[in-house]
């Protein structure tokens, strides 16, 4: 046995769990450790990435990335792809910036900011690779009801930042949110439903997705790339003419919905 303190002895690797499932990559010593939060954003207009990040590499936005899970392990997993995550709720992009930074990524910044902002007023036409949205936030009071990511004006947007043959990724585990979805976005992306789970995450993506796993909720999965024929213009006047999302969700939901908020992390 290597006696305690000994020269010999490997440092014992620092893997942090989430409902029992581990979160990529693992915790560095202090000194490895980054700074990956974008304290402020700059007025609007493109963002240079190159600037950002130091290096041209292909971009992924995780929008909504609540906990940043899912900017984790690709970060972690795909140290060649450059990310740039969202959310509107500060404490969570606390927690995610805390653990990014402690994993010492350089490949990853996190900004609280609306993913239709984003889009909209930061990123130029047909420049990021990859874009992901799990589990967008439902928001089934009447009063919240606008504040829903997914709109046509949204996938418009989505459509205009990603490169020709980019990556939309879309998941959620409500059935009335999904079946819009599947309504609206093959008129965007050429798109596939997957009915299995993520190969590279069997226990979820993310925290919301291992939840959901866990209360045996179905959850539904998507990706597609923007179609050919619809131009981005053309794609932002479509926009125009759909329906928003309108969708009700049942009593477990709502009330897993509610308790998910309040927990945070
Ligand atoms: C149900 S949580 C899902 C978080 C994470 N993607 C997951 O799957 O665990 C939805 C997240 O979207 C964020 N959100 C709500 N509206 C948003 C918006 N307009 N733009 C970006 N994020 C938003 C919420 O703050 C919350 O963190």
């Amino acid at each position: 046995m290597v006696p305690p303190n000994s020269p010999f002895e490997r440092p014992r690797r620092q893997i942090e769990r989430e409902f029992g499932v581990p979160v990529p990559g693992e915790i560095l010593p202090r000194e490895s450790w980054t700074q990956t939060a974008v304290k402020k954003l700059p007025p609007p207009g493109p963002l240079d990435f190159k600037e950002m990040f130091g290096r041209e590499a292909p971009v992924m936005l995780d929008i909504g990335c609540g906990n940043g899970r899912s900017t984790l392990a690709s970060a972690v997993w795909r140290p060649g792809i450059d990310h740039l995550s969202s959310d509107v709720l500060p404490v969570v992009i606390r927690y995610a910036t805390r653990r990014a930074n402690q994993r010492g990524l350089t490949n990853v910044r996190f900004a609280v900011i609306g993913g239709r902002e984003l889009l909209a007023d930061y990123i130029a036409p047909q420049t990021i690779a990859e874009i992901h949205v799990y589990h967008p936030q439902p928001y089934y009071e009447s009063s919240q009801v606008h504040r829903r990511l997914i709109t046509p004006e949204f996938l418009a947007l989505v459509h205009r930042s990603l490169v020709p043959d980019g990556l939309f990724i879309l998941q959620t585990d409500n059935p009335g949110y999904w079946k819009y979805m599947q309504q609206v976005v093959p008129l965007f992306f050429n798109w596939t439903p997957h009915a299995d789970r993520w190969p590279d995450s069997p226990k979820g993506r993310t925290r919301r997705e291992i939840i959901a796993i866990k209360q045996s909720l179905p959850v539904f999965r998507g990706s597609g790339r923007p179609r050919s024929d619809v131009s981005p213009d053309a794609a932002l006047q479509l926009a125009v003419t759909l329906p928003p999302p309108t969708f009700d969700a049942d009593r477990k939901l709502r009330a897993l919905d509610r308790m998910e908020r309040e927990s945070g992390s």
